[in-house]
This record gives C-alpha cells, structure tokens and sequence, in this order.
C-alpha cells in the first residue's frame, strides 16, 4: 500500500535534490527512520536499510522503493552491534549502489522498566544497541562520506552536484531533565549526543557535518506505542502539556531530516536538533495545581505579587 506523499514530506522540497545519491540508514524499517528514507528516496536518491529482522529489513527496503519509479533500495540484515557486519553492510551498500554519501544511525532498542527491574544485560543491551551501534554506524560509513564529501564539497556555495558527506544520528531528549523508567535510554543517548560532537569536531576538517535530531512524541511510532499508556485522558493530558499542543507527524522528522542532508543545512555541524513541538521543555512543568501548564497562560490569571510586574496584553 503506497504511503501518501503527504504523510512523510513537505511540498516545499524540489524533486530530485539528492538524484544518484545513497543513503545508508540502521533501523531503516522502523516507523520513523522508514519515512526519512521514504523522503530521501522520493526526492530521487537510493538507499541501504540495515536491521536484524530479514523480513522486516526486506519489505521495509521493498515498500520505500515503490515511492519512486526506479529507485533501488536494499535491505541488509546486519546488527549495529557487530562492527565487522556494519562494515560489511557499508562496503556492499556503496558497491551495489555506487557511493555512499549520506547516513542515520537510526537503530534502537527502548522498554519501560524501572532501575529496580532493570538487569545488568538490560542495560548493556540499550547501551550496546544505541550507543556502540550509533559507534560502528560512524566508523564504518566514515571512509565513503569522505570520498562524498570529496567529490560534492560543502563549500557553502551552490554545488553543481548537490551536497555528501553527512551523518544524522536519532537520540531522544529524556536525557535533558530525566525520565522516569528510562535509566538505560538516557544514559545511551546522552552518549549518541556526544558521539555526534566527536565526530562533527574530528570529520569537520574534512567536510563531514554531523547533527542529532531528537523526535519528540512522534504520532503512529513504535516508541510511541511502546511509551505511551494506551489510556486516552492521559495521553490528552500529554499532549495539552506539549507547547504547540499536539504530538508529531512523522513528516515532521523526514523534513528535518532532508533539512540537514540539504544544501540548506551546510553551515549546520554538531548540533542538537529538537524536532519535539518544545515538548522537553515543559515536561513536568506544573508547579502546583495554580499555575497548571498550559492552562495558566490561557486563563488571563496573574501570579499576585511579583515586584513591578503589570501584566502586558498578550
Ligand atoms: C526489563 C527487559 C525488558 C523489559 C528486555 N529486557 N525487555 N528488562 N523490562 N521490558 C531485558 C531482558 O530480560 C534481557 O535481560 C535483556 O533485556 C536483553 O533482552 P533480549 O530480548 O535478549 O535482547 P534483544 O533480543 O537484543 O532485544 C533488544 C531489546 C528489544 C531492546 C530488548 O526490545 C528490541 O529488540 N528492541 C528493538 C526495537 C525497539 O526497541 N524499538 C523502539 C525504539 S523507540 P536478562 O537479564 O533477562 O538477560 C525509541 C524511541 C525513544 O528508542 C524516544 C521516543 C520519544
């Protein structure tokens, strides 16, 4: 079943920006990394998804191929855990297709469990999936994004042939004040952050730019499901809490995502992206049930005796 176009980019990217490109993206058959590819693929580029699942892996690589007429996408089944298969998987993934120029470390492995229920193996495995995967990702598709790089030179200019040599790695932001249930998540995280800084510090010189993007609660996703309570006031209650007042869109990270791939992010390098409607930062906001957020800046109260402080009009 086609997915609408709609439904994972916006119309405001011209066809064909990354034609004869490759993008090689781990846990590309998840709900999220699917549409980014999807994107990178209908705006004329080829792909490798990697994951350990052979038939998730293949259908995935099959159902983002039908996005455009004539794309090769191809799955590969190799673990983030394993160097020697990352490097395998990166060597066949620019033989078959001719370059490898872009890439997401997108693999990851998420429950909710409580430090009291979380086994010495349960933490390794997140740490190993997300951390040391997020690791090999970089190391093993470095060599081909300098050869991109080498070939479509992020000068900052207009290139002739587009933009190469790029590498997204998808963190989450639980890190950034804490979370509950997700001792493992943050703590692998936090650690994909900084690996993006050494790789955006140590390739730079070179012409790579590195970036995370941080998906907030992202609509229809396997995080989210696996997140989220299935209860609806709760998960009305989260949304009301979100500054823009909605969860995402999974288009939301597929066009960050072409942002950065984009001769539009070639100044970009070593950032944290928030792709989250401002949602970490109000999390756990509510002070008290007088100044409940968000309700409290729609009701037209005031906090009584705040020094000097005249109410401006909105
Ligand atoms: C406590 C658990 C557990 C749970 C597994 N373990 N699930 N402990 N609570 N719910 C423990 C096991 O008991 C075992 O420890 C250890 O973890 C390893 O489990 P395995 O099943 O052997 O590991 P493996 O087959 O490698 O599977 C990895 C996995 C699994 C992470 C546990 O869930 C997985 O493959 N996930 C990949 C897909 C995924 O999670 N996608 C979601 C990404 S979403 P013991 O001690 O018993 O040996 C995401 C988004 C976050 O990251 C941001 C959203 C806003």
């Amino acid at each position: 079943m086609p997915v609408p176009r709609e439904t994972f980019l916006s119309s405001v990217w011209r066809d064909g920006i990354f034609k004869d490109k490759v993008l090689f993206c781990t846990g590309g058959a998840g709900t999220i990394c699917s549409m980014q590819v999807r994107a990178f693929v209908a705006l004329g580029g080829n792909a490798c998804i990697t994951g350990r699942n052979a038939e998730k892996t293949e259908k995935g690589a099959a159902d983002i191929a039908s996005v455009r007429p004539g794309a090769k996408v191809i799955g590969i089944v190799a673990d983030v855990r394993d160097m020697a298969a990352m490097e395998a998987a990166a060597e066949r993934c620019a033989t078959e297709l001719g370059s490898l120029d872009f890439a997401i470390a997108g693999a990851a492995g998420n429950f909710l469990a409580p430090m009291s229920q979380l086994s010495s193996n349960a933490f390794r495995t997140v740490m190993e999936i997300d951390t040391l995967g997020s690791f090999h990702t970089a190391k093993a598709v470095m060599p081909y994004l300098i050869q991109s790089v080498q070939k479509h030179k992020n000068s900052g200019k207009e290139e002739p042939t587009g933009t190469g040599g790029r590498i997204i790695f998808i963190s989450a932001s639980f890190h950034f004040r804490g979370q509950p249930l997700q001792a493992h998540v943050m703590a692998a995280k936090a650690a994909v952050d900084q690996i993006s800084s050494s790789v955006a510090m140590e390739y730079g010189p070179h012409g790579i730019t590195s970036n995370v993007i941080t998906p907030g609660p992202i609509s229809g996703t396997e995080g989210m499901e696996r997140l989220s309570t299935a209860d609806a006031r709760s998960v009305k209650e989260s949304k009301a809490k979100i500054p823009v007042g909605r969860w995402g869109e999974v288009k939301e990270i597929a066009d960050a995502t072409v942002f950065l791939f984009s001769d539009a992010g070639s100044y970009v390098n070593g950032v944290v992206l928030v792709v989250d409607g401002g949602a970490w930062r109000t999390t756990g906001a509510d002070m008290g049930s007088t100044w409940k957020y968000p309700g409290f800046f729609l009701s037209g109260a005031v906090v009584e005796g705040v020094k000097g402080g005249k109410k401006s009009k909105l």
